[in-house]
């Protein structure tokens, strides 16, 4: 078995189903970028039959992306599945999720039919998903209270039908990480043809163990985190990025295990997200909250003097957290932008600085402070306008 465990990034679909207000496609495209980036494997951009603004933002991205594998949700019907497929093929390759609720309350009282009847319409969503793309993942809604007879069956069955990553999401947070452990090692003790899939997991924070959970299913065999960045989503929210990409980079002595997340990418994508959605993050957060480098103990200020790591498992820079105390205002001159643009790595012939500048004094007029992430959106949409 492989040791890179998948980054499943679901920030823009069900991170942004929980957001007040929606997203624009150009701040959606900005933060797909950001995340492509950062190094996703896998983007969920959306759930296309939900309104045509989602069906255009998807469609939108996907022809953007160039590394990570874009993907849309649909449920287990084929008009939602016709419209992810529609959606998405603009792109080279991409990915169809499909989801079922196979819990016996979600079967029962929201499904209102029999569990039977629930894994067949599964079983006809991949195969009818399959007609569009080979990458097809399928979710088993509410694995976490679902029957574990059940769920090894709909896991064999979903995975002969042809899908080729299994989810198992615990969509109401329920479940402790020596259950949820034990779920997905009692799947690859029961079901017979489990490594022809990979086996996912989507955990939510309703008891705050999404991270928790997420790590202990790796250590039992799944390949695949579905997660957000500063943990947005749903309710409590879900698994958090920037934690599980730092937990298994920390950690890796312990679990073996990899992710493709460039660590020193995970400061910007957070703030950028944060501003985005209008979603201020917890000064305690771990990872990415204004304090989570920060010391005010005398004792431990006094031991960080003498060595950082007394105190510090990881370090700021590690995250890409850098010391820039030159706030970018309708003040700043010409060479301040020129030299920023060199700290975050652009070589002055990739953008046109007359017009970054002219740009740049606009928004900055509207805004007052502009950061990292809007000079680099300027010379993004500047230069897409340019090709177009
Ligand atoms: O929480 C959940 O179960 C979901 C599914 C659609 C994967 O978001
Ligand atoms: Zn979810």
């Amino acid at each position: 078995m492989t040791d890179q465990v998948i980054i499943f990034d679901t920030t823009l679909r069900d991170g942004e189903q929980a957001l007040a207000a929606s997203l624009t496609v150009k701040e959606k495209l900005q933060i797909a970028l950001s995340l492509e980036r950062l190094g996703v494997d896998v983007m969920e951009l959306g759930f296309p039959i939900s309104s045509p603004g989602d069906f255009e933002s998807v469609q939108t991205i996907a022809k953007q992306l160039t590394t990570s594998i874009p993907c849309a949700l649909s449920r287990a019907l084929e008009k939602d599945i016709d419209a992810a497929g529609q959606a998405l093929k603009v792109a080279e390759r991409f990915r169809i999720h499909t989801f079922i609720s196979t819990s016996t309350i979600h079967v029962e009282s929201k499904l209102r039919r029999g569990f039977d009847d629930v894994l067949a319409m599964g079983v006809k969503a991949i195969q009818h998903a399959k007609k569009y793309t080979d990458d097809v993942e399928f979710s088993c809604e509410d694995a976490g209270r679902t029957p574990i007879d059940n769920l090894c069956r709909m896991v064999e069955a979903a995975i002969d039908a042809g899908a080729t990553t299994v989810n198992i999401p615990d969509t109401v947070g329920y479940t402790l990480p020596s259950e949820f452990g034990g779920i997905i090692a009692t799947l690859f003790n029961r079901v017979p043809n489990i490594d022809k899939a990979v086996i996912s997991v989507h955990c939510h924070d309703d008891l705050g163990l999404s991270v928790a959970n997420s790590i202990a299913a790796v250590q039992h065999g799944a390949r695949q985190i579905e997660c957000t960045i500063n943990g947005i989503g749903e309710r409590a929210g879900n698994c958090s990025l920037e934690e599980v990409a730092m937990i298994l980079d920390t950690r890796k002595d312990i679990t073996g295990l990899h992710t493709n997340i460039r660590p020193t990418e995970i400061h910007r994508t957070s703030q950028l997200v944060s501003q985005l959605c209008n979603m201020p993050i917890q000064p305690n957060k771990a990872i990415v909250g204004g304090n989570a480098f920060s010391h005010s103990s005398g004792i431990h200020q006094d031991g960080v003097l003498k060595a950082k790591n007394t105190y510090e498992i990881i370090t700021p820079e590690s995250i890409g957290l850098t010391q820039n105390n030159l706030n970018l205002t309708s003040r700043s001159g010409r060479h301040v932008i020129k030299h920023r643009m060199e700290e975050l790595g652009y070589d002055e012939n990739s953008y046109d600085l007359d017009e970054l500048y002219a740009d740049f004094l606009k928004l900055a007029d509207k805004k007052g402070q502009v950061f990292d992430y809007d000079l680099e959106a300027l010379v993004f949409f500047n230069n897409i306008h340019e090709e177009s």
